[in-house]
C-alpha cells in the first residue's frame, strides 16, 4: 500500500468519534448506499452475512424518536417499568471491575463536565440520555439486526460491518454515534421497523453531519497505550 492510502485509511479511522449534536442536514439516499455497499464487504464466520440494516428517516424517524423518548421518559418517572425493558442480550456486566470501571466513570463524567452537568443534576441527566433518542437530532437512524436463531459470533460480524459503515461514513464527511441504548426499547424499536418476529436489535448509528458548534463534539476519549494491551510473543 502506498504512503498516500495508508494516511488516507488512518485518517478516516483516526477522526471517526461519536458526535452527539448534528445538524438537520439531509443525507442523498445514494451516499447511504454506498455507505453501506463498502460496509458490507466486512468478513462473516462463513460468509453467512448475517446483518440486516433499517435506514430511518422522515416520517418513520419521527415515530420512532416519539414513541420511544415517551416510554424513556415514563421509565425515568417510574424505574419499576425497566422490567417492560430489558435488553436481549446483556451488553453490559452486572458487577463491574477495574480498570472497566474506571474509564467508564471518566468517560461519563468528561462528558458531562463539558455539558456542565454535575454529580446529583438528575433532570439534566434525563435530558442528556433523552437525546440519545432523538438520535442526537441526526436526520438518519441505521437500526443494524440479526437473526436470533445466529449465535454470538452473529454480534461479532455485524459489529465488524459496523465500524466499516462509520468510517465510510466518516470518508464522506458523514458522522455517527453508535447507540446501545435503544436496545432496551427494543420491542417498540422492532414494531416501528415492522421487523420480523425472528430478528433481534443489536445495535442503532445516528448519522449525519456533525454540527460543527456544539461543545458536546469536542469530547476525544483517551486510548491506552498499545504496550499496555499488547504482548507479542516471539
Ligand atoms: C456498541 C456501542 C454502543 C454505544 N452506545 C452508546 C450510547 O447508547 N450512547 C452514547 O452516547 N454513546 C454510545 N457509545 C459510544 C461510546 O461511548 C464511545 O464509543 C466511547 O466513549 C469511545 O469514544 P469515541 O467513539 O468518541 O472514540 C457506544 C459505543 C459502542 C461501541
Amino acid at each position: 500500500m502506498q504512503s498516500e492510502q495508508i494516511q488516507l485509511v488512518d485518517q478516516a479511522i483516526m477522526s471517526r468519534h461519536s458526535v452527539r449534536a448534528f445538524l438537520s442536514t439531509p443525507i442523498e439516499p445514494q451516499i447511504i448506499k454506498d455507505i453501506l455497499a463498502v460496509a458490507s464487504r466486512a468478513p462473516s464466520g462463513t460468509n453467512t452475512q448475517p446483518w440486516k440494516v433499517y435506514v430511518v428517516t422522515g416520517q418513520t424517524r419521527d415515530t420512532m424518536i416519539r414513541r420511544v423518548c415517551e416510554a424513556q421518559m415514563a421509565l425515568t418517572n417510574d424505574p419499576s417499568h425497566a422490567e417492560h425493558y430489558q435488553e436481549t442480550f446483556a451488553y453490559y456486566p452486572e458487577k463491574w471491575i477495574s480498570p472497566f470501571i474506571d474509564r467508564r466513570r471518566e468517560n461519563g463524567w468528561g462528558l458531562y463536565g463539558l455539558l456542565n452537568i454535575q454529580k446529583g443534576e438528575k433532570e439534566k441527566m434525563a435530558q442528556q440520555q433523552l437525546r440519545n433518542f432523538q438520535l442526537f437530532d441526526a436526520p438518519v437512524g441505521l437500526y443494524f439486526t440479526v437473526n436470533k436463531m445466529m449465535g454470538i459470533g452473529s454480534k461479532m460480524d455485524i459489529s465488524m460491518m459496523i465500524q466499516n459503515v462509520m468510517i465510510a461514513a466518516k470518508a464522506r464527511g458523514l458522522d455517527t454515534c453508535p447507540q446501545a441504548a435503544w436496545n432496551h426499547f427494543h420491542p417498540i424499536v422492532l414494531d416501528v421497523l415492522h421487523a420480523p418476529e425472528d430478528e433481534e436489535l443489536v445495535c442503532t448509528v445516528a448519522l449525519g453531519y456533525a454540527d460543527p458548534d456544539h461543545i458536546v463534539n469536542t469530547f476525544i476519549t483517551p486510548r491506552e497505550s498499545v504496550e499496555s494491551f499488547t504482548q507479542f510473543l516471539d
